[in-house]
């Protein structure tokens, strides 16, 4: 796809969205394989995204043996992989840093060079760090790497400072192969987190607590391959939500789980927003004339989503009234304000809060995505527009969404990387 995308807004969108796989869980998950010996793990239900593509790209580099095709990954790993990981990978993704505890547990070592921050924040891993530590590794920062070794890892008690995903997968996995018991305190209870749970323990690993703030893991050596499911994508299935909502439209995102976002649906109940849900899918019905102001804050989960902030805050921005958006997970994830108001957005920003006063409507211009959600954010101003939008940085979004242009023209939307480019 083109770098950049053409929307032609103020189509109400009518129809179903499927909901793809979660990149998010997929990716620890597969980074999960590495804890095994000559055996495979399938995954069934993988979306077809950038991110995907290069964790393929790291763990072959690693020494896996790997297959995809039709949403399905299948990672055979021999008896003897590589543990150093190639900085162009870590540099082009963060969530490569998964593969630091499954390759240190497995192989006593493990070489990995810092993620460094992105766009929303400087990110450090200091509390995957710290909990490997703690389990008896040697880590030594040498030349911007992780130098990371251990003669065995050792279960033992770990209070996470904050409830890192991250943190929380990777220590997850070190435990599964580290002696004795493990017990991880204020993890996080991300759904993704629970899938992961679920996909170790049919690879034969004894985890209790996964949705809890505390795990507790039995170190398990040996582990079998299998089959495991990938949980759909709860941050896309809001992302299309509040696309039916910004449109005025009528729009139900199937193949969810709607617990998994129960805290985007009581905002939306809070704004006014006709909401239902029946089974695995959920519906928004023609809203946008009553949408009412709200106030939030991002939390780990259960709390509100910090990945679906900036889409809601361009929903917000065509509301009545003044919202006001706390981000209390990233420094710096409000890169989307200056798109927006170039698109004529009302947005204040007094540190982690924005103050968003609702505006009758936006104004086409040309816009750039920042980072994955912040396109995902311009692509749904665009939608409630009038007029031609054009996003750039699609790159960003192809990270984390399959075919959002067919998805969302699938439901009406005038979409396309080349409306009206006499060249394209
Ligand atoms: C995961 O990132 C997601 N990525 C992010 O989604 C998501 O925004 C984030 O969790 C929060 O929900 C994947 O799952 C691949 P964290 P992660 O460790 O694991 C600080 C998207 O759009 N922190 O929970 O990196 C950190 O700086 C992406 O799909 C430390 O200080 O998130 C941040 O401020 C963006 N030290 C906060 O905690 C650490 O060692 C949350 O980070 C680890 C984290």
């Amino acid at each position: 796809m083109e770098d950049k995308l053409k929307i032609v807004g103020g189509t109400p969108l009518k129809g179903t969205i499927k909901t793809q796989g979660a990149k998010n869980a997929a990716l620890p998950v597969m980074a999960a394989s590495l804890l095994l010996k000559n055996a495979t793990l399938t995954l069934e239900n993988v979306p077809k995204l950038k991110d995907i593509t290069t964790m393929v790209d790291l763990l072959k580099v690693l020494g896996a043996d790997i297959s995809f095709h039709d949403h399905k990954v299948s990672i055979s790993v021999p008896d003897s992989i590589s543990w150093e990981t190639p900085a162009p990978l870590v540099q082009k993704m963060r969530a490569s840093s998964l593969v630091l505890g499954p390759l240190l547990a497995r192989e006593g070592r493990a070489v990995m060079p810092l993620p460094g921050g992105c766009s929303i924040g400087s990110r450090p891993i200091d509390l995957h760090l710290k909990g490997l530590a703690k389990m008896g590794a040697s880590i030594e920062l040498q030349h911007g790497a992780v130098h990371a070794s251990t003669k065995g890892l050792k279960g033992c008690r770990i209070y996470l400072d904050f409830p890192s995903v991250g943190a929380t997968e990777n220590l997850l996995m070190a435990a599964i192969l580290a002696e004795g018991e493990t017990v991880l305190e204020n993890v996080a209870r991300e759904p993704e987190i629970v899938n992961l749970a679920d996909s170790l323990r049919t690879m034969g690993a004894k985890i209790e607590g996964e949705g809890t703030g505390v795990l507790r893991i039995q170190g398990s050596p040996d582990l079998q391959g299998g089959n495991v499911r990938i949980i759909p994508d709860r941050i896309a299935a809001c992302t299309y939500i509040l696309a039916g909502v910004i449109s005025d439209g009528e729009v139900t995102v199937s193949d969810v789980i709607p617990q998994h976002f129960d805290s985007l649906l009581a905002k939306l109940e809070e704004a006014s927003v006709d909401v239902s849900f029946d089974g695995n899918s959920v519906s928004v019905g023609p809203s946008r004339k009553k949408l009412k102001a709200i106030s939030l804050k991002t939390l780990p989960y259960p709390g509100f989503p910090t990945d679906v902030q900036p889409q809601l805050m361009a929903v917000m921005s065509l509301a009545q009234g003044t919202s006001v958006i706390k981000e209390s997970i990233f420094e710096s994830r409000f890169l989307h304000v200056s798109e927006l108001k170039k698109m004529g957005a009302d947005v204040e920003l007094q540190g982690n809060t924005a103050i968003v006063k609702g505006v009758n409507h936006f104004n086409c211009s040309e816009v750039m995505a920042t980072d994955l959600r912040a396109g995902a954010a311009l692509i749904l101003a665009g939608l409630a527009t009038e007029g031609e939008t054009v996003v750039h940085g699609m790159g960003h979004v192809e990270r984390g969404y399959e075919n959002i242009e067919v998805n969302l023209s699938s439901v009406g939307a005038k979409i396309a990387s080349d409306i009206g480019d006499e060249d394209g």
